[in-house]
């Protein structure tokens, strides 16, 4: 699927092709001249250059203090439910939800509605789903959906898949352990999936090598996968991508094709397709 890009050059230097399965179009990183560190670095300096993200609100769509975040999509009223006490505990990030999870699934949702994406009757594996947002509006919106995490995340993000996704809904939710770097179950890779999700995964340096490792498992070449994140350390995000590079084509989907309530210019998404 890799091979089928369809390029075009839409100003000096920049390449804007399509990319997997995901219809809209995205901003090819590296697709000029120049090697993938260059590629990287040029990528997080027009992302902090242009986007200025230290000059918007962190922590814009969601309430990291509430015991239960509401949101619209897909026609219901998600109750999405968080551990607050937990977020002071060292390495548990999981328990309450971040705004790039809230953009990336209204991304979804919008993109759905403005067939971009089809993920009715798909195969979709999220990795990192704390709360686990992402995998049910994913399940909402038709898809067969596995919403993965570390072994103490499992009890409530099966809490917020129960509360959230009942009988009668379009596509299904399970959720399974997944540790970035160890072998996925077999349930997740056979056969791989459509696509997979991921929001704000890139946030430790140590965790990247075992995170892409875990994505080469999960994809082969008719996978694509969906990843947002907010932009808080240019560094990781740079270490993420010329890493990345050298097994996926990357490219940035514009903020327009976001949802419009949802634009954060603290948020950034890619698209990535194995070379
Ligand atoms: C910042 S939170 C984001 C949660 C959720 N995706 C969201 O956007 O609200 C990062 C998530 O990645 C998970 N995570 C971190 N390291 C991991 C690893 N090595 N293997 C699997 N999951 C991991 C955490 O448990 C957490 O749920």
């Amino acid at each position: 699927m890799a091979a089928s890009v369809e390029d075009g050059l839409a100003e000096e230097g920049v390449v804007v092709v399509k990319l997997g399965s995901y219809g809209g179009d995205v901003r090819l990183l590296g697709g000029g001249e120049g090697e993938d560190s260059e590629a990287a670095v040029t990528e997080t300096m027009l992302l902090w250059g242009i986007q200025q993200p230290m000059h918007s609100k962190p922590n814009a769509y969601v309430s990291q203090s509430s015991l239960a975040l509401p949101l619209e999509a897909c026609g219901h009223t998600l109750s999405v439910l968080q551990s607050p006490s937990s977020l002071g505990t060292p390495g548990v990030t999981g328990a309450v939800m971040w705004d790039s999870g809230v953009v990336l699934g209204k991304f979804l949702e919008h993109a759905v509605d403005s067939r971009k994406l089809v993920l009715q009757g798909k195969k979709v594996v999220e990795l990192g789903s704390g709360c686990g947002l992402v995998g049910c509006i994913a399940a909402l919106l038709g898809a067969n959906t596995i919403l993965t995490d570390l072994p103490d995340r499992i009890r409530l993000l099966k809490k917020n898949v129960e509360t959230n996704i009942r009988r009668g809904v379009r596509g299904s939710a399970t959720v399974r352990e997944l540790t970035w770097g160890y072998d996925p179950d077999v349930e997740l890779i056979e056969p791989l999936p459509d696509y997979v999700l991921g929001s704000d995964v890139i946030y430790n340096e140590e965790a990247v090598v075992d995170l892409l490792d875990t994505l080469m498992q999960l994809c082969g070449t008719q996978t694509t996968i969906i990843l947002a994140g907010e932009l808080r350390n240019d560094a990781i995000l740079e270490y993420f991508l010329e890493a990345a590079m050298k097994d996926f084509i990357i490219g940035r989907v514009a903020h327009d094709q976001f949802h419009p309530d949802y634009q954060s210019r603290r948020v950034v998404m890619y698209v990535l397709v194995k070379k």
